[in-house]
C-alpha cells in the first residue's frame, strides 16, 4: 500500500448499555472495536472518487461534481453520502483512489456504516490537507445516514467510531455531547460479542418507526411537564405522567426511562468493579428490548437465552439497532472456549442458525497515518 498517500481506519463499535436511548438525549456506553473499515488513500488529479474494495470485485466512480446520484448502489453509497455532506459543509473535496477493507461484518449491528462514513471523510480531509476534528467528522457521518441513507439515527455510532480510546468505554451523553472516558476493567470476565448471523431486512424502516414513537411520546409528555427529551423523564415522573400514554407509546418510554437509569448504575459498577451487578444490567436490557421496545426477534433472543444459561455467563444483551445482529455476554475468561462451544451449539439447536464469535479489543475509534 505504499503508493497511497495515508491510511485510515475507523471502528466498529459495542454498546455495553444504553440502547435505543441516543435519539432520545440520553446517555450510552459505547467502546470502539479492533474490527474497522481501513481507507488507504491517494489524490489522482480527476474529479472522481474511485473507488475499490480489498473483499469485493466491485469498482465503482464518484463524480465529485453530482455526490447526490449515487444512493441506489449497492456499495459505494456509504462514501458518496459521507463525501456529499462534508463537501456540503464547506470543505474542497479533492479527487482520489480510495481502497477500502472492512472488516466489519456488514449488517451485524456493529456499525459497519458508521466505520465506513467516517473513515471516508477523515481520508477525503487528510488527502485535502485538513485536520479534521473527529467529534464534527462524527456529526457529518451521522447527517450523512440520516439525509443519504434515510436512517434516522442517533450518534452513538458515528460518535464512537470516531472519538473511541484503546481500553475505554465511553459514557457519552447524546444530550450534550459531554463524553467521559471510562476504563473498560472487567476483572476476571471478558465481553465476548457473538453474530446471530440471521439475515435482517426492513430494520431501517422498523428503527424509523422507533423513534418516531418516541417523537410522539414526548409530544404527548410536554403538554403535561416540561422536559426537552424523553430522557430527562425520571423513573417517578413517567409513573405520574406515563399512564395517559397509548399503550404501545407507554411501553416504549418505559423501555428509554428504564435503561436510562441502568446506564447511571452501569457506570457506578464499571467504576467500583462490581461485574455481578453490571451482568443483571445487561440481562435486564435485554428483556426490556425485547418486551417494551419490541426490537429483539427470534433468533437475538435465543442467543441471548443460550448465553445466559451458562453460570460462567454474568449477562447478555443485544447490541445495535436490534431484529438481528449481534450480543455482548460478559463472561469468566477461564470460561471463555467452554461458553461458546455451548452457546454455538445450544443456539444451532434453537434456530438452526450458526452463531459466529468476535474478541471485543477495544481500540482507538479513528487513527490516520502518512504513508
Ligand atoms: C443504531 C443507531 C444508533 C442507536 C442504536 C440503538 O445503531 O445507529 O444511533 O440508536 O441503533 O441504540
Amino acid at each position: 500500500m505504499k503508493d497511497y498517500g495515508f491510511k485510515v481506519t475507523a471502528a466498529g463499535r459495542i454498546n455495553l448499555i444504553g440502547e435505543h436511548v441516543d435519539y432520545c438525549g440520553g446517555k450510552v456506553m459505547p467502546a470502539a472495536i479492533s474490527l474497522k473499515n481501513t481507507v488507504y488513500v491517494r489524490p489522482n488529479g480527476t474529479n472522481k472518487i474511485n473507488l475499490s474494495w480489498t473483499t469485493l470485485p466491485d469498482k465503482v466512480s464518484l463524480d465529485i461534481d453530482n455526490l447526490q446520484n449515487y444512493k441506489d448502489l449497492k456499495y459505494g453509497n456509504y462514501q458518496a453520502g459521507a463525501a456529499l455532506i462534508w463537501q456540503k459543509a464547506g470543505h474542497k473535496i479533492c479527487g482520489c483512489d480510495m481502497l477500502q477493507d472492512c472488516t466489519v461484518p456488514f449488517g451485524s449491528g456493529l456499525s459497519s456504516s458508521a466505520a465506513i462514513e467516517v473513515s471516508t471523510i477523515a481520508a477525503l480531509a487528510a488527502v485535502a490537507g485538513e485536520r479534521a476534528d473527529p467529534v464534527d467528522v462524527a456529526l457529518k457521518a451521522q447527517t450523512a445516514e440520516r439525509e443519504y441513507t434515510g436512517v434516522n439515527c442517533g450518534i452513538m455510532d458515528q460518535y464512537a467510531s470516531a472519538c473511541g480510546k484503546k481500553d475505554h468505554v465511553m459514557l457519552l451523553d447524546c444530550n450534550t455531547l459531554e463524553c467521559e472516558y471510562l476504563p473498560l476493567r472487567l476483572g476476571d470476565y471478558y465481553l465476548i460479542i457473538a453474530n446471530c448471523n440471521k439475515p435482517h431486512n426492513l430494520i431501517e424502516s422498523k428503527y424509523n418507526e422507533r423513534r418516531a414513537e418516541t417523537e410522539e411520546a414526548l409530544k404527548l409528555l410536554r403538554q403535561k411537564i416540561d422536559i426537552n427529551c424523553l430522557a430527562n423523564l425520571t423513573p417517578s415522573q413517567f409513573k405520574s405522567y406515563g399512564t395517559g400514554l397509548p399503550r404501545i407509546l407507554k411501553k416504549r418510554v418505559g423501555h428509554v426511562v428504564g435503561e436510562c437509569e441502568r446506564v447511571r448504575v452501569a457506570a457506578q459498577a464499571l467504576k467500583a468493579g462490581n461485574m455481578e451487578i453490571l451482568g443483571r444490567l445487561l440481562n435486564l436490557s435485554h428483556a426490556s428490548l425485547r418486551d417494551d421496545y419490541e426490537v429483539t426477534g427470534r433468533e437475538p433472543d435465543a442467543l441471548v437465552e443460550a448465553a445466559q444459561k451458562q453460570s460462567c455467563c454474568l449477562g447478555s444483551r443485544l447490541i445495535g439497532g436490534g431484529f438481528g445482529g449481534c450480543t455482548i455476554s460478559l463472561v469468566k475468561t477461564s470460561s471463555v472456549d467452554d461458553f461458546k462451544e455451548f452457546v454455538y451449539g445450544a443456539y444451532l439447536k434453537a434456530t438452526g442458525y450458526k452463531a459466529t464469535f468476535y474478541n471485543s479489543d477495544i481500540e482507538d475509534g479513528l487513527t490516520i497515518t502518512k504513508l
